[in-house]
């Protein structure tokens, strides 16, 4: 046998292609079947429900969504929604913006990875991956 460089090409791509697949960290396609099980009893992605619209939300300063009444203590918090702030707050609202108004977690950190994902796949603001 003898080396052919055509297939060192081949074997370096799939290699990067799956280190990129595993620093992935969450599964967007489960993400969205998690918001649309348990998110969308209050959220929507583009119009204000019982809480607010959820779309662009990765990447957006908290609290922000045009028009949506907000607690006061989350009307006043001033975070990016990065993945880590938004992975807290769905482990635990009241530990991430004390005095918030959304009585929802996420108990699984497999799930809440997953929804994270799919909301920052959605969202073209900076600093949403
Ligand atoms: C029972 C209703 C309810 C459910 C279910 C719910 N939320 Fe909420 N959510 C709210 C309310 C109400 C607010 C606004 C809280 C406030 O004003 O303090 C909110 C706020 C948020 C915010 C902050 C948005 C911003 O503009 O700052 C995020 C992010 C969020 N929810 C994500 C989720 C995700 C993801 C799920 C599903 C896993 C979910 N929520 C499920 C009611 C809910």
């Amino acid at each position: 046998m003898n080396a052919n460089p055509f297939r060192y090409m081949v074997m370096l791509t799939w290699a990067a292609w799956l280190c990129a697949a595993q620093a992935q960290p969450g599964s967007v396609t489960n993400g969205k079947a998690i918001f649309e099980s348990r998110c969308i009893a209050c959220h929507s992605l583009d119009a204000n429900r019982v809480g607010p619209a959820l779309g662009t939300v990765a990447g957006r300063v908290a609290g922000k969504a045009p028009d949506f009444a907000y607690s006061n203590a989350l009307g006043r918090a001033s975070h990016v929604w990065t993945r880590e702030k938004l992975l807290a707050w769905l482990t635990n609202p009241e530990d991430l913006v004390p005095g918030q108004a959304m009585g929802y977690r996420v108990d699984s950190d497999g799930d809440r990875q997953d929804v994270v994902s799919y909301l920052a796949s959605l969202s073209l603001n900076p600093g949403a991956k």
